[in-house]
């Protein structure tokens, strides 16, 4: 008994030590020598034929065999599993020498660009920005402003209707009506946002573009202030030399009113293919806010005056970057957009 004793235990720490031995095979080993039907335990059974002499001694060899054994099965699972991580750590090893990979990093889109130069110009005269809804009552983009149902000034705006009374706003003018609405004089706003018109598209004209509203309201405010200030502005968005042409016009939510023209900061005024051989260039609408305007909001027109103004941000944005088709900018074709 001895012998197998011996024989099983050489047998068994050969197997666990052997370099082919991975975890499956060391948990295979253990039952085939510790488990219930192992050759260890098999052997502790047949001990009841042995003397009472020698049962002591055979107990005892056959205990220190399981237990080296079950040490070895243990230092096994340990060096297999120092082993393991070891080649995990080589496997997932960084090089930190491989060249990086360059992410692109966007910027903003050039109707962006010029509505956030325009507003940081109103806002350093102390206008602040009023924000006003896409989808808008008939009531606020036409009635309050002075524009009746079947007014003719509607066919210059027609636009997208939901309903009869809800529509897409054609001009960010329907913002003064809400400002006024809410809001005491002084009032000194800018809005810019989406505007829409049931137009086709073309090189100059598109179904959505972005307007900027302006809107003073105070006592004595005179078309001096409104001079002054569109001064101001062409200036510092076109060139200290871009000088301020104002023309008579009609809209029906000012009166008077103006188109206002800037001198080409391309020729300087003498006519080149910019300002088509004009030496001016439109760029707003204008006037002093109309009295029925000011009453529908609920603001006295013999105590308060105001003027606005707007003006399409496509437009600035076209004559700054020479610019020669408006749907450039919608395209978001990234050879172009990538430019500004
Ligand atoms: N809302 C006018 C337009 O879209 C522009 C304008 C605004 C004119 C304010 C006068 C005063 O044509």
């Amino acid at each position: 008994m001895k012998e197998t004793l011996n024989r099983i235990k050489a047998e068994a720490l050969e197997a666990i030590a052997s370099p082919e031995t991975d975890d499956a095979a060391l948990e295979a080993l253990r039952i085939k020598y510790l488990g219930k039907k192992g050759e260890l335990t098999a052997v502790l059974r047949g001990m009841g034929q042995l003397s009472p002499e020698e049962r002591p001694v055979v107990g005892q060899i056959a205990n220190e065999v399981r237990a080296e054994i079950e040490s070895a099965i243990t230092e096994k699972k340990a060096t297999l599993a120092s082993e393991a991580l070891d080649a995990k750590l080589i496997s997932e090893k960084l090089d930190v020498t491989v060249p990086g990979k360059k992410t692109k990093v966007g910027h903003r889109h050039p109707l962006t660009l010029v509505q956030r130069d325009m507003e940081d110009i109103f806002i350093g005269m102390g206008f602040s920005i009023a924000e006003g809804p896409e989808v808008e009552y008939d009531y606020y983009n036409f009635q309050a402003l002075n524009i009746p149902e079947n007014h003719p000034a509607r066919d210059t705006q027609d636009t997208f209707y939901i309903t009869d009374k809800i529509l897409l706003r054609s001009q960010t003018s329907p913002v003064q009506a809400r400002t006024m609405e809410v809001q005491k004089p002084p009032i000194r706003i800018i809005s810019p946002g989406r505007v829409y018109r049931s137009d086709a598209m073309d090189a100059t004209h598109s179904p959505l573009f972005h307007q900027m509203e302006g809107l003073v309201v105070d006592k004595g405010i005179t078309m001096g202030d409104l001079k002054g200030m569109l001064e101001t502005f062409a200036k510092t968005e076109f060139g200290e030399d871009t000088k301020v042409r104002f023309r008579p016009h009609h809209f029906p939510f000012t009166e008077p009113s103006a188109e206002v023209d800037i001198s080409c900061f391309m020729c300087g005024g003498k006519g080149c293919r910019l300002c088509k051989g004009e030496g001016w260039i439109e760029i707003l609408g204008a006037g002093m806010v109309h009295p029925n305007v000011l009453r529908n909001c609920g603001i006295d027109p013999e105590e308060y005056s105001g003027f606005a103004f707007g003006m399409g941000v496509e437009r600035i944005a076209m004559l700054k970057y020479h610019v020669g088709d408006i749907r450039h900018f919608y395209d978001n074709d990234v050879r172009f957009i990538e430019q500004f």
